[in-house]
């Protein structure tokens, strides 16, 4: 049974069902998971660690790649199963969970997560739950569709769990490469020299003594939720295409530009679509996150290669992919997330990096993760990697949110995740701001004529002349700076505000 997914005989022996793999988990324990933006992960065994929950209360301390599909990190938090987790999530309840305190959330550059796990941060790790294509005759693993940090938890974790997922084609054999960085102080050079630089094999090795349990599943990835585009992101792809032409007239790029990285969400996915209807030609990309996009710019011939560490796409692009892998085989490549973000390689191939912002302030700091100041939304993810070694950092939001009742750009950032000295552009469906080579008075002037939104563009403005007589490198009123918050909240809208200054 199964000779074709399992080729070592030892391992088909293994194979468990998920509620059995649910009770080798031991109560105060760390868990490392399969999953990146939630492509790859655990299809059964957490959902049946959440059901045993419900019965057996237990708690872990819960690291994977990225979010999870499926509502797991829903159904682990209502089990009350979590008691931390990292490094980042997407799910609506974990966020509720978080936001109330339930859940000790780790928000962490998606960099960085193993080089905690590897230097002991946290206890050791007891389980790995890893989702697979297929398991070799040595016991190596093929990935699905992430890869996440899969290959540090199948080394570090004392025993594992195998989840080999029928749904994914045996062709994907080859997509990935899997290299190890190793630990300090004896570093290996990551040797990436493009996007398509492949440094290491297709598997991920484990000792096959560690795997206590196989189960066999047969679900696809929960789909990506992409809006079509819309009239805000054809406008801010407009201004950044326009840009992008200007930068190869001033020779400062070529049409191939440098390869591309784009974040989660729908504007990300959005701008990249304005691709597709662009000069630019023989474009990379070196990212994250393989976004529909990703495929419609291979298919229209503009995209010659994508490196990231996971596919996300919508319901039909897995079939397409699925169908019709040979198209892509040599055009695409899934990476240990410890490699798609590593800083020495973005700074090394020039990656222009494009991210969403939550907010953005007058000189241009970035807040990418929390409402309000307070409330978290889903995580920094990668965008710090990538915004602080770009060759060039652009940040691209709305101009406003909730029926333009918020600005998102306000006079401070109610959080800071990205400082202003990572922050090269700002796009947002008013026009672009480029920061280059500006100081921060610059900035602000530059960020508020072009980018705001018109009910807001006095406020601010009004804003920066009052605190520019009180002087100062970068001008701030302290006492007002957050005061559009306190009106959000008294009135539901920000605009008050802006009238009454
Ligand atoms: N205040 C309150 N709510 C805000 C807000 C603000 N300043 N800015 C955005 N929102 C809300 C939106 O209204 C929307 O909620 P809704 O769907 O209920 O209306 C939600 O946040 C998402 O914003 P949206 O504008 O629809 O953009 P998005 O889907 O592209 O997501 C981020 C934007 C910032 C939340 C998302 O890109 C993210 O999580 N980024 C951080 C991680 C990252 O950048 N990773 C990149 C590497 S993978």
């Amino acid at each position: 049974m199964y000779s074709d997914r399992i080729k070592h005989a030892g391992l088909r022996d293994k194979i468990i069902t998920a509620q059995q793999a649910a009770y080798f988990f031991n109560n105060n324990t760390v868990v490392g998971c399969s999953g990146f933006t939630k492509s790859g992960d655990s299809k059964a065994v957490m959902q049946a660690l959440a059901e045993r929950a419900l019965i057996d209360p237990l708690k872990i301390t819960l690291i994977t790649g990225a979010s999870l599909g499926h509502g797991t990190d829903g159904r682990l938090s209502d089990a009350h199963v979590l008691e931390r987790r990292m490094p980042f999530q997407t799910d609506p309840i974990l966020r509720e969970s978080i936001n109330k305190g339930e859940v000790m959330f780790i928000d962490q550059h998606l960099s960085e997560t193993i080089e905690q796990v590897k230097s002991n941060v946290f206890q050791p790790m007891d389980i790995a739950v890893l989702e697979a294509t297929m398991i070799e005759e040595d016991g190596s693993i093929v990935p699905t569709t992430s890869v996440g940090n899969s290959v540090v938890f199948a080394q570090l974790a004392q025993r594992i769990i195998i989840e080999i997922n029928l749904a994914i084609p045996l062709a994907l054999k080859g997509l990935h490469d899997i290299y190890e960085t190793g630990s300090y102080l004896h570093r290996k050079m990551i040797p990436v020299v493009s996007a398509s630089t492949r440094i290491g094999g297709p598997c991920i090795k484990l000792d096959p003594a560690k795997v206590i349990g196989i189960v066999i599943t047969n679900t696809l990835d929960s789909p990506a939720e992409i809006a079509p585009p819309d009239n805000t992101t054809i406008a801010i792809a407009g201004h950044l295409s326009a840009f992008f032409a200007h930068e190869v007239k001033m020779g400062r790029l070529t049409k191939s530009l440098l390869p591309l990285q784009a974040g989660i969400g729908k504007v990300a996915n959005g701008v990249l679509h304005g691709f597709l209807h662009s000069d630019f030609e023989n474009l990379t990309m070196y990212s994250e996150v393989l976004q529909d996009s990703t495929f419609d710019l291979i298919d229209a011939g503009k995209l010659l290669f994508a490196s990231g560490s996971s596919i996300t796409v919508s319901a039909p692009y897995y079939h397409k992919i699925f169908d019709d892998f040979d198209k892509y085989r040599d055009k695409i490549v899934l990476r240990p997330q410890d490699i798609t973000n590593a800083a020495g390689v973005i700074r090394r191939l020039g990656v222009i990096a494009i991210n969403t912002a939550m907010e953005c302030d007058i000189y241009g700091n970035i807040n990418s993760t929390h409402t309000g100041g307070t409330h978290m939304m889903n995580g920094i993810g990668g965008s710090g990697d990538f915004a602080r070694n770009a060759f060039m950092s652009i940040f691209v939001s709305p101009s406003t949110a909730k029926n333009n009742s918020i600005s998102r750009i306000v006079p401070m950032v109610s959080h800071v995740d990205h400082t202003e000295h990572d922050t090269d552009i700002i796009v947002t469906e008013n026009g672009l701001a480029d920061l280059r080579g500006l100081a921060p008075r610059e900035k602000a002037r530059r960020i508020i004529n072009h980018c705001t939104h018109a009910d807001y563009k006095d406020a601010l403005l009004d804003y920066y002349e009052r605190a520019l007589l009180r002087g100062g490198h970068t001008p701030h009123i302290l006492e007002e700076a957050f005061s559009w918050y306190g009106q959000l909240q008294q009135t539901g809208s920000m605009r008050m505000t802006a009238a009454a200054l």
